[in-house]
């Protein structure tokens, strides 16, 4: 974004999780509602996302992988949050960055400002998974947004009917959003 302050700033939230009941898409619907006015957070499911398979990687490229590629162009900016599987970050997240990096020299991603989060019941909140998604975020080009990591342990316990109740971790979350925010209007000065 934007120098044009006339519209409000687009982010893009891409969660690694594709079931219903995920407690990482509903860190980001929470994000959504408390930044309407502030910003958009549009949310992408990644189930229409197949397996990255250069045979298909060309002009044409499937259906969803072309959702998600101008879904990235739309966006000011990015909010990423990744499970944690076996100690690494979600395949369909790792699976959707990689098509997105794609045509080289032509992906949206360089230059895109992005800001992570992870979330686990465990303690460690899905920290291994973010190390990933930043050593990920940052081949791909990406402006990682530089902060203190958001990480969310025993996360189970801070959702509840698919929201984020948990006040501490929503003001540290919100923070990280306005740290992004920052981002992006460094960038759209640049
Ligand atoms: C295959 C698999 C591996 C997992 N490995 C880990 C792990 O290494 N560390 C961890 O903290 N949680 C692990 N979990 C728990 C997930 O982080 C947990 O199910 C999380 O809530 C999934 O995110 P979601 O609620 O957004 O779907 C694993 C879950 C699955 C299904």
């Amino acid at each position: 974004m934007p120098n044009d302050q006339s519209r409000p700033v687009r982010l893009l939230g891409l969660s690694g999780s594709l079931r219903k009941g995920s407690h990482c898409t509903a860190v980001l619907e929470t994000l959504r509602e408390k930044l309407a006015g502030k910003a958009e957070l549009t949310i992408l499911p990644l189930n229409d996302v197949p397996l990255y398979d250069q045979d298909i990687d060309t002009d044409q490229p499937p259906a969803g992988v072309a959702a998600l590629r101008q879904a990235i162009r739309d966006a000011d900016g990015l909010v990423v949050i990744s499970p944690e599987y076996n100690y690494g970050m979600s395949g369909v997240l790792k699976n959707a960055l990689d098509w997105a990096s794609r045509p080289y020299g032509k992906s949206a991603l360089p230059g895109k400002p992005a800001l992570i989060m992870s979330a686990s019941p465990a303690f460690t909140g899905g920290v291994r998974a973010q190390y990933q998604v930043r050593e990920t975020l940052a081949a791909t080009g990406c402006r990682v947004v530089a902060r203190p990591q958001i990480v969310i342990p025993a996360v189970h316990e801070k959702i509840k009917d698919g929201r984020l109740t948990d006040e501490a971790t929503l003001t540290f979350a919100l923070a990280g959003v306005d740290d992004l925010l920052k981002e992006v209007r460094l960038v759209g000065s640049l």
